[in-house]
Order: C-alpha cells, then sequence, then structure tokens
C-alpha cells in the first residue's frame, strides 16, 4: 500500500498543506521546529488514528483554531479510496470514502505505517510500558483481533482493579468472576504478543546485523503470564493472591509484560551505546514492516524521524538500503544525504511545504 498524497488544514502549524508521495523515498528536509515531525505525525495518525507524541487530540489542532483536517489517498492493489479524520471539540472522527468509522472501529488493515520516532528511543532506556507502547502500537496492527484483545483486557483489568481497590475482601464469588474473566482476556492478549514478537523476532536479528555490519540482536518477549490455559492462569493467579489482597490490585498479566533486545546477551537497556539502541530500534521498526507486509494490505508506509543522527555512514547507508521495501518517508534537518536518492523532497518551513525535487 502507498500514500500517494495527504492534505492538512489546521494541523499542528500547518494552515493548509498538501504533500505529493512517489512509491519509493521521500525525504522532508528542514530546520528544528518546521514543522518535519508534524507531517509523518498527520500519516501516522491516518493508519492509527492515534498520535505518538499525545493522547489529546486537541493539541493536534492550530493554535487558535477549532478544527483540523487530514486526508490523506491511499492506493492498495485492491484500489484507491479516501482516509480522512477531523478534530474538534478535543475529539476525533475518522472516514473512509466518506463514511464514518463507527465507535470502536478503526482502519487497522487498511492502511498501515510503521514509525520510528526519536522518542521511541526512551522505550529503550524507559518504563516497561513504553515498550509496550511499540509493541502495540508497531506490531498490533499486524494482527486483526489485537486492538479488540487490548481494549477487552483493559476494561477487564479495570473492573477487577476496582473491586481489589474497594474491598479489603473482596466477596469470594465476585472475585471468582473476575478471575475467571481475567484469566481468558490475559491469554488471549498474551498469545497475540507472544506469536507477534516471534514473528518479529528473526527479521530483527537479520535487519540489525545488516545496518551494523556486526553481530544480530534479539528480541525477546517476557510475559508476565506464562502458560497458556485458563487454569494454568489461574494457578499463578492462586501464588499472588496474598499479595494482590495486600496491596489491592492487579500483578500479573499483559500490564505487566516487557520486551527485551540483547545483542551478543547483553540487555541494550542496560548497556547499549547510542548507535547500537538507535540501530536496534530501527531493525525492530523494519521488523515490523516485514511482519505486517504479510498482511492482505502489503507494505506498510515507513515513516522515519530523524533517524540519520548518530549513525555511521555505513549504518545509514545499510539502513536507507533496508527501507527500499516498502514506501519511506524520511525527515533530516542535514542536507548532507549520505549518498541517499529521493524520489522527491520537499523543504518545509513554518508549516509550508515546498517540492524542491
Ligand atoms: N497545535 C499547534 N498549533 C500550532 N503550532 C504547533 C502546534 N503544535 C506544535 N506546533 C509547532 O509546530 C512546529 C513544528 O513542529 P515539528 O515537531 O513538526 O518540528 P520539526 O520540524 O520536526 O523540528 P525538529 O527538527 O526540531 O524535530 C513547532 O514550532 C511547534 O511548536
Ligand atoms: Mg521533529
Amino acid at each position: 500500500m502507498i500514500i500517494e498524497q495527504i492534505e492538512l488544514r489546521n494541523w499542528r502549524n500547518a494552515g493548509e498543506a498538501r504533500v505529493e508521495f512517489p512509491p519509493g523515498l521521500t525525504l522532508i528536509t528542514g530546520r528544528n521546529a518546521q514543522g518535519k515531525t508534524n507531517l509523518l505525525e498527520a500519516v501516522f495518525f491516518l493508519a492509527t488514528g492515534r498520535s505518538h507524541r499525545t493522547a489529546r487530540p486537541e493539541e493536534l489542532v492550530a493554535f487558535g483554531q477549532e478544527s483540523a483536517v487530514v486526508r490523506g489517498t491511499i492506493r492498495r492493489s485492491s484500489g484507491t479510496f479516501v482516509l480522512a479524520a477531523q478534530i474538534a471539540g478535543g475529539r476525533a472522527t475518522r472516514q473512509r470514502d466518506g463514511k464514518s468509522f463507527r465507535r470502536g472501529q478503526d482502519s487497522l488493515g487498511d492502511f498501515a505505517a510503521v514509525l520510528f520516532a526519536p522518542e521511541d528511543l526512551l522505550a529503550l532506556k524507559g518504563a516497561p510500558a513504553e515498550r509496550r507502547r511499540i509493541l502495540d502500537l508497531d506490531l498490533g496492527q499486524a494482527a486483526p483481533a489485537y486492538r479488540g484483545a487490548h481494549v477487552n483486557y483493559a476494561k477487564v483489568l479495570r473492573q477487577r482493579n476496582a473491586l481489589l481497590r474497594n474491598y479489603e475482601h473482596p466477596p469470594r464469588e465476585m472475585l471468582a468472576a473476575w478471575d475467571a474473566a481475567w484469566a481468558k482476556a490475559a491469554i488471549a492478549l498474551t498469545a497475540l504478543r507472544s506469536r507477534l514478537v516471534e514473528d518479529a523476532a528473526p527479521h530483527l536479528g537479520r535487519r540489525s546485523a545488516e545496518i551494523s555490519g556486526s553481530a544480530p540482536a534479539s528480541l525477546v518477549y517476557e510475559p508476565s503470564l506464562t502458560g497458556d490455559t485458563i487454569d494454568e492462569a489461574l494457578a499463578q493467579l492462586t501464588l499472588r493472591r496474598e499479595e494482590e489482597l495486600r496491596r489491592r490490585t492487579s500483578l500479573l498479566g499483559p500490564h505487566r509484560d516487557d520486551l527485551r533486545i540483547e545483542i551478543d546477551g547483553r540487555d541494550l537497556r542496560l548497556y547499549g551505546s547510542q548507535g547500537e539502541q538507535r540501530t536496534a530500534l530501527v531493525a525492530f521498526k523494519l521488523a515490523a514492516v516485514e511482519v505486517l507486509s504479510t498482511r492482505p494490505g502489503g507494505a506498510p508506509v515507513l515513516l522515519l524521524d530523524d533517524v540519520l543522527s548518530e549513525l555511521d555512514e555505513g549504518r545509514r547507508r545499510n539502513l536507507l538500503l533496508a527501507a527500499m521495501q516498502a514506501q519511506t518517508i524520511v525527515t533530516t534537518t542535514e542536507s548532507d544525504l549520505a549518498g541517499m536518492e529521493p524520489q522527491r523532497t520537499y523543504a518545509v518551513r513554518g508549516g509550508i511545504y515546498e517540492r524542491t525535487w
């Protein structure tokens, strides 16, 4: 799939803008704070209905304006369609060819995008929640059931936590009912995550070795819940029962999962150099592209925000070669393109995108 063009109205610092993308590599250049990331964020929003920078849609609307609109023309082998999103009154609504998405429904599979954002580097170093977020946003797009399983688990967890919080001694039947609901939802999400990480891991290994020219990185899923039957899940829960009642919250399940990336057995979170971490994260994104490519819509769009800094020249070149398999949009503040040959270049200044090549 490719995005042929995007139109923005009052999206962040863009008043009215239109940018056309060729099927290959597009380069967006500009100095700091001009609108490079804003453009990638808009493409990502069309794909996922979410921003990687904020959970509050109103921040996406240009200062002093009431609403924002993003519209993109998407081409797949099955045909061309228009995806649109409006943000107004702190809410986002989305349409495909003018028809609204129902609440809770999303465009997953229609149009997919994988975004490398410098903020994601924090994911490698930061709390497990950050790593779960990239797992959910990137790989989650590859499984049609993922979003539903995720939403469902969050709902069950909220209710189970409310029960634990509200009662010092929760009524036995009520707790048993929520334990059972929890086990079912937790197993479903854990199984999806486990499959997706298993699918992505070999790609990540190969890509990281290609980019770095040295040892492959490995991706390891660290589920909180092990085992895949209701009985096993409930048995593990029983072991944590006292602690849960004491701390009055759920201590087991996908909300406690983690991801680990290792090179030569070294945990990158603790021992990775800047360049190694960046390389591993890019390899993770390229692996997500490959996993998503096996879905009916074909390869997703790859968005690389400021990825080139901190990579040495060899790594840059290898990265751009590896990215060739999908439509790719790259931003950079630099004029040195390290031998990149974009099909098209836009220069952005103050939210105005001007085609320069
Ligand atoms: N809701 C908004 N309304 C108007 N302007 C906004 C809004 N949100 C962000 N901006 C501004 O948009 C500008 C461009 O932001 P963007 O993140 O796209 O910069 P960038 O080109 O990626 O810069 P950098 O190279 O520093 O990453 C910033 O100056 C930011 O303050
Ligand atoms: Mg930026």
